[in-house]
């Protein structure tokens, strides 16, 4: 029965994403099936998933960073571009300009990835969003090849992560990040480099 039932979740699930999907134009290019869980869209830019992708949304799908969905949001035109072979769990990545995700990038349970500060550090700017005015800054991210972000981190606008570097958990990242290092801390600092085998 436990089986029958689990079976069913992931059917309702597959065709709910590819509702979702449909409606807002995702270019999805993993199998539904490497898909637990509903994402949670929004906006109105472009967003692509790239070949074998996996990902994780909900507290039932990774108790870690559970607490919210995998959450994609393309606001005034942004785009979101995951490459192939990547992983995500219960993530949230918004995008005012750009956001790429190379192949085989892994992004923890919790992690946020903001290209934009939403709000402007000018009071006067700040207070014009209320009348619909909206100054917020954005800056493209990028995340390099094989790359792994640690849960609950954040990653702020503008900031490369460099190919094979690994991120601590919780860390918060405003500077870009060369290959091949560890990286930990808020603000994050160099833990030590990594020799790939
Ligand atoms: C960053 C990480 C990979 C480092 O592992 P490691 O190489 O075994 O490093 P160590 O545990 O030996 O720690 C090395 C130093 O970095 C510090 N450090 C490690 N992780 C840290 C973190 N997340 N934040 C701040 N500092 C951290 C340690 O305190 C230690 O500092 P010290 O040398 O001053 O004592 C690991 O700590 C980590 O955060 N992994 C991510 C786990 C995760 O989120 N998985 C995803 C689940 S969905």
């Amino acid at each position: 029965m436990r089986k029958l039932l689990h079976r069913l979740d992931h059917v309702l699930c597959r065709l709910a994403n590819r509702v979702i999907f449909r409606l807002n134009r995702v270019e999805c290019l993993t199998d539904l099936a490497n898909i637990t869980g509903t994402l949670r869209l929004a906006g109105n830019g472009r967003i692509r998933i790239g070949a074998r992708t996996r990902m994780n949304s909900g507290p039932r799908r990774n108790p870690i960073g559970g607490d919210t969905k995998l959450t994609l949001v393309c606001r005034r035109g942004g785009e979101i571009d995951i490459g192939p072979d990547c992983g995500l769990s219960n993530c949230a990545i918004v995008a005012d300009s750009k956001v790429v995700l190379e192949a085989e990038v892994m992004l923890g349970g919790g992690v946020k990835i903001y290209d934009t500060d939403f709000h402007n550090v000018d009071p006067k700017l700040r207070r014009a969003e209320h009348a619909g005015t909206y100054h917020g800054v954005s800056r493209p991210v990028l995340i390099r090849r094989n790359a792994f972000i640690g849960a609950h981190s954040i990653i702020l606008k503008g900031v490369t992560i460099g190919e094979n570097s690994v991120i601590g958990a919780g860390s918060v990242v405003s500077r870009d990040i060369p290959d091949n290092e560890i990286w930990a801390g808020n603000p994050a600092t160099l833990v030590r480099q990594i020799t790939p085998s």
